[in-house]
């Protein structure tokens, strides 16, 4: 029996949560659910998103099938994501990007995995207020050392990229790699014009490089995301600090069928948090209009990371062969005759054998 710590989230998270469950049950492997509530509402009752329980949860069972909670845009609390991913140190961020056969809009045999440093960059969380005392004094500070002028009312947010991060980041795009009997890493970076930041991450992933047997190459990610929607099949596994990984995760599952079917998962040293790369869409939350395919994908890739590798094929055979036979899908992937999040993941539990 596993004990894992699932995590139901805001708008479609409770329906995507639940979705994901039943389908895992449905494979037959034992899963104790340690279930636990975080978000927006759980911060209007206890004062804070992100409460004690759930990450001492987490810790104890060291997996958990995280829901997607919002995050108030520049104002409230700061992100629950963002949080977990520094106090439980989930330093990569795993995201599969794989055409599945009868998606009618995707370009076919796109197969990228991307590695995202999970921890530093400019979602470290250090950030200066526009206006106030420090960030005065930080201006001034850089005024005094780089004679650079920052406007006076410039709110500030600082970008740490360290060579022990980058490193492991990168050690873990070659791992992967190499057991998985893929063709090629390439390191992101922007090194032409940030050329401390990105030009150690650049450096280090070319030193790591140098180890492995696998081939390794360097783009830059405006040329990158050029070269994705011109070209897809050219790339294979991606290793990116933290902010381009995050955007270029959401052009590789734009250009695979949508946010509904990318999932994700969050890995450190000591514990792994599954989750869809997709937010808790306010907009279509409480309708059963979710896909729940993108959840459940995440809950196959957290049945391998429990060595329920069976279980993982299963699972994913069930979501390709639903959405191949192109019937029971929700609106997102089919418009004119849609079936309800329920339904869809009634199919696919129908097809898990
Ligand atoms: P979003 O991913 O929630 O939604 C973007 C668009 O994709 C919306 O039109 C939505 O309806 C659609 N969509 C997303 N998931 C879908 C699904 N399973 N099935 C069908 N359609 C789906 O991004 P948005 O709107 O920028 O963010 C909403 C909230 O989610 C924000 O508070 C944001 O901070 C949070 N968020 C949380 C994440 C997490 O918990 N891991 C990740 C990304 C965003």
């Amino acid at each position: 029996m596993h004990k894992i710590t699932l995590i139901l989230g805001d708008g479609i998270g409770p329906e995507v949560a639940e979705a994901a469950r039943r389908c895992v049950d449905a494979t037959g492997v034992q899963i104790d659910w340690d279930v636990q509530d975080s978000g927006a509402k759980v911060s209007e009752k206890d004062g804070d998103p992100l409460p004690a329980r759930v990450l001492d949860s987490i810790r104890k069972n060291k997996v958990a099938l995280k829901a997607p909670v919002t995050t108030p845009l520049g104002e409230g609390f700061r992100s629950v994501n963002v949080r977990l991913r520094q106090e439980l140190d989930l330093f990569a961020c795993v995201r599969p990007c794989r055409t599945l056969h009868g998606l009618k809009n995707a370009v076919e045999g796109v197969d990228i995995v991307i590695f995202r440093e999970n921890t530093e960059d400019l979602y470290a969380g250090i950030e200066y207020t526009a206006g106030s005392d420090d960030t005065k004094k930080l201006i001034e500070f850089i005024g005094d050392t780089k004679g650079k002028k920052i406007r006076s009312d410039s709110a500030v947010s600082i970008k740490p990229i360290s060579k022990y991060a980058s490193e492991r980041i990168v050690e873990s795009a070659f791992y992967f790699a190499e057991s998985n009997n893929r063709k090629k890493v390439t390191g992101v970076t922007k090194s032409n014009i940030m050329k401390e930041s990105d030009g150690l991450f650049m450096y280090v992933a070319k030193e790591v490089a140098k180890r492995h047997k696998i081939p390794y190459d360097h783009v830059l990610v405006d040329a990158l995301c050029m070269k994705l929607v011109q070209n897809p099949l050219q790339f294979d596994v991606l290793v990116l600090p933290n902010l381009y990984g995050d955007i270029v995760s959401d052009l590789c599952a734009g250009l695979t069928g949508g946010l509904g079917i990318a999932p994700g998962a969050n890995i450190g040293d000591e514990y792994a948090v599954f989750e869809a790369v997709h937010g808790s869409a306010p907009d279509i939350a409480g309708k059963g209009l979710a896909n729940p395919t993108a959840m459940v994908l995440s809950a196959a890739m957290m049945l391998n990371h429990i060595g329920e590798i069976n279980a993982g094929k299963k699972l994913e055979s069930a979501v390709e062969e639903v959405i191949s036979e192109g019937k029971k899908l929700t609106c997102d992937l089919n418009p004119t005759s849609p079936v309800k999040t329920n339904e869809m993941t009634a199919e696919i539990i129908r097809k898990i054998r």
